[in-house]
């Protein structure tokens, strides 16, 4: 069984992605078997002049994806080289300076933003930014995961998609650790304002509304909470 639930990219295909990594300097391939299922639900928007927002470029390999994928777009990139709140436990250091150098050809076409994800995403709807695509792909503490999202489902247009990687990243670690329940949360959350486009290792979904201006008053049981949960989060997320 293929981890994304897709077979291999035609050759020829993958031929021309491995170019657009030819000579650029990276430690791991966070990107390779996401490509199939990205190919099949983003080929029909490839011309279209997008804005991208990614939470997490680390060094750059899928930012230069979306860059060479959408030929038209730009991107704005959000990532504190920190490696997150347990950087000692990270495996994966992250390099600004690799980053950079990875990016060079491609200046005009980012704004970076190298700071925590919720600094930079406040600092977006501050400026009332809306993305086509957001790819969250930072942090994998539960909390900050969860902040993530609601912070980028803002940020999104309707009609626009967002991607979490690692909704199934290490199930042998305690919740807090990983993005599983953050992610179940925020669809649990929203259910009503997307459109489920894939569910497996990554998550991805159309945002098809907003949420409402008046939510139904809340009721007992589950859909109750759900409804306070979403006046709970909408009190933190002040939109603009
Ligand atoms: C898994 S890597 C991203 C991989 C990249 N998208 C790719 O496919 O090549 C995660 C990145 O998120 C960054 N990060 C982790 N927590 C963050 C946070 N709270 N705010 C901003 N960046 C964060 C790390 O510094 C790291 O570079």
């Amino acid at each position: 069984m293929y981890k994304t639930g897709r077979p291999p990219l035609d050759p020829d295909f993958q031929a021309t992605i491995d170019r657009w990594f030819a000579g650029k300097d990276f430690s791991v391939n966070f990107v390779k078997s996401h490509v199939p299922i990205w190919h099949s639900i983003l080929a029909p928007r490839r011309e279209e002049p997008l804005s991208i927002l990614e939470i997490g470029c680390f060094e750059g390999r899928s930012t230069i994806f979306f860059l060479e994928y959408f030929s038209n777009s730009r991107i704005t990139c959000i990532d504190s080289f920190d490696g997150g709140v347990e950087p000692a436990k990270n495996p994966y250091p992250a390099y600004p300076a690799r980053f950079d150098s990875n990016l060079s050809a491609y200046k005009d076409r980012i704004t970076e933003i190298r700071a925590r994800s919720s600094t930079g995403l406040e600092m977006l709807r501050t400026h009332d930014e809306r993305f086509d695509l957001i790819y969250v792909d930072g942090s994998h503490q539960r909390i900050e995961v969860l902040l993530d999202s609601v912070g980028a489902w803002f940020l999104l247009k309707v009609g626009g998609i967002l991607i979490w990687d690692d909704y199934k990243l290490m199930r042998h670690l305690p919740s807090a650790e990983r993005p599983m329940d953050a992610i179940d949360l925020f669809l649990r959350a929203f259910g009503g304002c997307y459109v489920m486009l894939h569910h497996k290792y990554q998550v991805i979904v159309r945002k098809s509304a907003e949420w409402p201006d008046n939510p139904q008053p809340a009721k007992r049981g589950k859909r109750g909470a759900l409804w306070r949960l979403r006046r709970v989060i909408d009190s933190v997320v002040t939109r603009p």
